[in-house]
């Protein structure tokens, strides 16, 4: 039992049905339907080998994209081969979750064998918009059709998505309360570095605050700074366009508008109160990048940023400042990029400050997908102290909420569940 949770040294697998959760989530190439990156889906290889050495049937639960964005959401097909390739062994994909073909397949399994079901969010419960609208609690989530279908064909829960942690839908929290459960080797290396540099980083703590999905962003920088675990937080992204505006800054209509289309343009007046009490403490950039008419790189100055644009970058001056103080710095915790990483002309300010990352005598912990395509665009991913595959996950945990995963197989270890789900 590690941190109130059971491990996989604790279960004897051979001849078990374990029911595994992945997030092998990564961006797609919806034309050719190929994955445009595959970290996450290596990182899972050593609980899926382990499991699969030890002789158990294999049942890999996955989800691909998200349906708040409807982005990236896809089936999880080409995922089975890359995981044949990496595994050298052969995963099996089925395009079913909790229907028959399913069943009768999890039901042929041999001991060894690996089965990968199609997308979980394919299944309604499944989805983050009905987490949002219904709430449901683990022990609800426990009744929804993956849990009742799949539960009575398995004799162990595995989880081993830490990305998706933050997420509390029946995949994730819903077995624990009718199987024994334990976490995999990636969520248990993931909650376990992050653990312990969070609780007594090497000061200076910098962190590096950018990229585009920030609902926890707030919360996390109070309770960073709050409990002082933030020496100093730098801004990029849409978290500093946010806490612009709410010191009265321009920075163009273009900006605003995406704010206004992401549903971020509350956090423009709540995160006044923050920048009140930590300003000296949260930094923000002297100047932006954009696109000009002919869509070339133009910078300027905070107080002279032109009415119409939308910043994509942060400007060379601020480059230089955060490269300096990451480069002094002890621990640096970096989530998302500081600008549209993806062109040439806005790239500037992200790859100056993962130079940085690479050059810095501090431990460096990254999180996000973006932040790790960021980190392999540059070809920097063994120059990096610690390479985290959550992102949202990454920031809850460190808003100091206990993660829903967290909670539920905490619960299980507490609770062992005396009677076997029927079908
Ligand atoms: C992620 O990409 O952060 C995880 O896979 C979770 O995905 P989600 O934010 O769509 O739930």
């Amino acid at each position: 039992m590690r941190f109130g949770i059971h491990t996989l040294d604790e279960f004897d697998l051979a001849g078990k049905t374990v029911l595994c959760r992945v997030d092998i989530n990564q961006p797609v190439d919806q034309k050719t339907g190929t994955l445009k990156s595959i970290n996450r889906i290596q990182a899972c290889v050593p609980t899926v080998r382990e499991l699969s050495d030890g002789g158990a049937k294999v049942v890999l639960l996955a989800h691909q994209g998200s349906d708040i964005e409807y982005k990236n959401f896809y089936t999880t097909a080409p995922h089975a081969k890359v995981l044949t390739d990496l595994l050298g062994r052969d995963v099996r994909f089925l395009d079913d979750v909790t229907g028959p073909a399913a069943r009768e397949a999890i039901r042929s399994l041999q001991n060894g064998e690996i089965l990968l079901l199609d997308n979980v969010r394919f299944c309604a419960e499944e989805q983050t918009l009905f987490e949002m609208k219904l709430n449901l609690t683990h022990e609800q989530q426990a009744k929804t059709q993956v849990v009742t279908k799949l539960a009575p064909l398995a004799d162990l829960y595995v989880c081993d998505a830490f990305a998706a942690a933050h997420r509390d839908q029946p995949s994730l929290c819903g077995f624990e309360q009718v199987l024994p459960s334990a976490m995999g080797r990636l969520f248990e290396q993931e909650f376990c570095v992050i653990s312990g540099v969070m609780e007594s980083p090497a000061r200076p703590c910098v962190f590096v605050l950018g990229g585009a999905k920030i609902s926890d962003a707030f919360l996390m920088m109070e309770t960073v700074l709050k409990s002082s675990a933030a020496d100093l937080v730098l801004t990029g992204g849409l978290v500093a366009q946010i806490l612009l505006l709410a010191k009265g800054e321009q920075v163009g209509s273009g900006s605003l508008d995406f704010i206004r289309k992401s549903n971020y343009e509350s956090f423009i007046e709540s995160s006044r109160p923050l920048l009140a009490q930590y300003g000296d403490r949260i930094i923000l950039p002297v100047d932006v990048a954009f696109l000009d008419e002919s869509d070339r790189r133009a910078e300027a100055e905070i107080g002279a940023v032109p009415a119409d644009i939308c910043v994509m970058d942060i400007g060379s001056k601020t480059a230089a400042d955060y490269r300096e103080r990451i480069l002094a710095a002890k621990t640096v915790f970096v989530n998302g990029p500081l600008g549209v990483f993806e062109k040439p002309e806005t790239e500037h300010g992200t790859r100056t400050i993962w130079n940085a990352l690479a050059q810095t005598k501090a431990y460096t912990v990254l999180g996000g997908g973006d932040s790790i395509t960021a980190t392999e665009q540059y070809g920097l991913v063994e120059r990096m102290g610690y390479i985290c595959t959550g992102g949202g996950a990454l920031i809850r945990f460190l808003t100091g909420e206990e993660l829903p995963v967290v909670r539920a197989l905490r619960h299980a270890a507490q609770a062992f569940p005396a009677d076997h789900p029927k079908e």
